[in-house]
């Protein structure tokens, strides 16, 4: 490492947006510390960016998380920080393993929660520091099936973002604190021949080049909220008008027309069984 580089830490760097993230951050110039569990992609993605090192963690385990933790604390060139792990589960709530949807809390909730404020103190002590947290449009939206927790967690993300960033300002700081929400994203999450053969238009598929490009630009502007791609925004500014019973009628309506109707069928069928036998 270059003695004066500032220095970026990207949790989720080794696939997907974080990865995108990692490699522009680094042709800015950036050392960049890659966070993730799969060592060897992480590696790889090092080795080609030069200026990097490698921090294997699974940020739902204790340990692995506060090995993290004192990393950035110890770190006097941190100028920024992505936390952009995230994962979903699949099903409807009451049947996934209470297990998974722990871990999703441990990752979107406590691990984002524990990382930022393990930066920030010294990011508002040296006057200088950059921290994009990566929510989802879903954190707009309350999806079921497949996305209680997920958009729930989410929305958590944006409120924690937003109370930060009024903070921030309010100590007239000039830590810059952004909210990346992005639709559907061509990513590890996603297979793309999948996200078109479910009928989703192309115009709706996000590059994940484009997702990480509007959110550096927009951080340079210290936008707090950033929805990638017009259709988008215009979707979320409209759900945003709607009154909440009218956004749960809607929900409700195209959850019947579209989700997967033999699983909820199955779910039910479960359940029924269950309170059969008790
Ligand atoms: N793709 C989309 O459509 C979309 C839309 C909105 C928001 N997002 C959000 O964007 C972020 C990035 O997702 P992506 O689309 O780029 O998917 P992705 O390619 O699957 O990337 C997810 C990243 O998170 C890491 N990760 C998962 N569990 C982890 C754990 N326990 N500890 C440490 N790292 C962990 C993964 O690395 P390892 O497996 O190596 O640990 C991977 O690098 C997520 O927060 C996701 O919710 C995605």
């Amino acid at each position: 490492m270059n003695r004066s580089d500032p220095v970026a830490l990207v949790t989720g760097a080794s696939s997907g947006i974080g990865e995108v993230f990692a490699r522009r951050l680094s042709a800015q110039g950036y050392y960049l510390i890659l966070v993730a569990r799969r060592k060897e992609r992480l590696e790889n993605l090092a080795t080609e960016l030069r200026n990097a090192e490698v921090l294997a963690a699974d940020l739902t385990n204790e340990a692995d998380l506060h090995l993290v933790e004192l990393r950035i604390a110890a770190e006097p060139r941190l100028e920024f920080l992505v936390n952009n792990a995230g994962f979903n589960t699949h099903g409807v709530f009451f049947e996934v393993e209470q297990e998974a949807l722990e871990r999703i809390y441990r990752l979107h909730i406590i691990a984002v929660e524990r990382l930022t404020h393990a930066a920030l103190k010294g990011m508002v002590g040296r006057l200088k520091g950059n921290i994009i947290n990566v929510s989802s449009l879903a954190g707009f939206l309350s999806n079921p099936f497949n996305g209680v927790t997920y958009c729930s967690t989410k929305a958590w993300i944006i409120n924690f973002t937003e109370g930060l960033y009024i903070e921030l300002k309010s100590l007239r700081s000039p830590i810059r604190v952004q909210v990346l929400c992005p639709g559907l994203t061509r990513s590890g999450i996603h297979d793309i021949r999948d996200m078109y053969q479910s009928g989703i238009p192309r115009g709706l598929c996000l590059s994940a080049e484009d997702v990480v490009d509007q959110s550096l630009r927009s951080i340079e502007r210290n936008r707090l909220i950033v929805i990638p791609g017009w259709r988008y925004r215009f979707l979320i500014s409209l759900v945003c008008l709607f009154p909440r019973s009218l956004k749960q009628f809607a929900a409700i309506k195209y959850a019947s027309k579209f989700s997967d109707i033999a699983l909820r069928e199955k779910a039910i069928r479960r359940a029924r069984r269950g309170s059969e036998q008790t």
